[in-house]
C-alpha cells in the first residue's frame, strides 16, 4: 500500500514538474552481491540463453563495422554477445557472477567469444580496448553514485561508442508492471529513467574526463520491433527497416532508453 502511494506521489510530482523522476537511492531488496546473482543464474541461465537476443539484433541494426571488438558488461547469459560474435570480429562478456561465467564455459560458444569474471567497477582491460561497449539491465541496479562509477569505468575501456540501456520511465505500463512484480521478485527491483535523467546521468559521469563526445537517447524494444525481430537471421536491409519500428514508435512504448555516446 505504501509503495503504491509513493508511486502515485512520485507520478503526481513528475507531472507537476513536467518531467518524470524516480528514487534511485532506495536499494532495499536489490540484487547487489555476486552470490545473489549466482542463485538467479542457477535457475534462469538456460531460459535466458534460449531467448531471442533482441538487443544484439538491435545493435546489429546500428551498422557497426565487422571489425568491431565489442564488450558487454553485466552480461549474465551473454545471449546478445554470443549473437554478435557472428557479426563482429570478436565479443567479450563480463559478469561478476561466477555461476554465470561457469554456465557460459559449459556452453558451446564460437572461438571469437570470451567470458570474463570481473567486477564492472574494476575491469581487467587497458584503456580504449573495445570499439563498442554496452550494458543493458545493469546500470539500473545501482544508486546514482555507483551507477556513475560503473559508467566511468565503461568509458575508460571504450574507444568509439558506448551504449547504456536503462529501463524507460516514460513507459508507465512497464513501470507499473515492475512495481507489481518487485513485491515478490527482486529481479524486477530496478530503477527506471526518463530521457533527461538518463542523458543527465551519463553526461555528468563523463563530464570529469578529457574526451569530447556526442550523446543521444535512442529507443529500444517497441512491441512492433519485438515482434519483427523474433528471427535472428534476416538480411541487413530488412533488419534496418525493422529497426525503424523503434525509431518511429512513441517513447511511451519503448522498453529501454539507450544512452548512446560517441567519442569524437
Ligand atoms: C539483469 S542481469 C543482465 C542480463 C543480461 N543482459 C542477459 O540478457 O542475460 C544483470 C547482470 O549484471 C551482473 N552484475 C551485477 N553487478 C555487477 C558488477 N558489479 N560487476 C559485474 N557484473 C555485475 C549480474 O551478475 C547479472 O548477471
Amino acid at each position: 500500500m505504501e509503495r503504491d502511494l509513493s508511486c502515485e506521489q512520485s507520478r503526481a510530482a513528475s507531472e507537476k514538474d513536467g518531467d518524470l523522476v524516480t528514487d534511485k537511492e532506495n536499494l532495499h531488496g536489490r540484487l547487489l552481491a555476486a552470490t545473489d546473482w549466482d542463485q538467479q543464474w542457477n535457475v534462469w541461465f538456460d531460459r535466458y540463453s534460449a531467448g531471442t537476443p533482441r538487443f544484439g539484433i538491435w545493435i546489429r541494426s546500428l551498422g557497426f563495422p565487422q571489425s568491431t571488438r565489442s564488450l558487454e558488461i553485466g552480461a549474465g547469459s551473454a545471449r546478445d554477445s554470443r549473437y554478435l560474435c557472428s557479426v563482429f570480429k570478436n565479443a567479450t562478456a563480463v559478469d561478476f557472477s561466477a555461476t554465470a561465467i561457469d554456465c557460459l564455459a559449459r556452453c558451446s560458444t564460437p572461438s571469437n567469444f570470451r567470458a570474463v569474471c570481473a567486477d564492472a567497477g574494476n575491469l581487467p582491460f587497458p584503456d580504449r580496448e573495445f570499439d563498442l561497449s554496452f550494458a543493458r539491465g545493469f546500470v539500473g541496479l545501482f544508486s546514482t553514485a555507483e551507477a556513475t562509477s560503473k559508467i566511468v569505468e565503461q568509458a575508460r575501456v571504450t574507444k568509439s561508442c558506448m551504449l547504456v540501456g536503462l529501463h524507460n520511465l516514460h513507459n508507465l505500463r512497464l513501470r507499473d508492471s515492475f512495481d507489481e512484480k518487485r513485491r515478490n521478485d527482486s529481479l524486477y527491483n530496478v530503477s527506471f529513467y526518463s530521457r533527461s535523467e538518463g542523458i543527465g546521468l551519463v553526461r555528468s559521469a563523463l563530464a570529469g574526463g578529457s574526451r569530447e563526445f556526442r550523446i543521444d537517447a535512442l529507443k529500444f524494444g517497441s512491441p512492433l520491433f519485438n515482434r519483427i525481430s523474433r528471427s535472428t537471421w534476416m538480411p541487413d536491409w530488412m533488419l534496418r527497416k525493422s529497426a525503424l519500428a523503434d525509431v518511429w514508435s512513441p517513447i511511451r512504448l519503448a522498453e529501454n532508453l539507450v544512452i548512446r555516446v560517441d567519442f569524437v
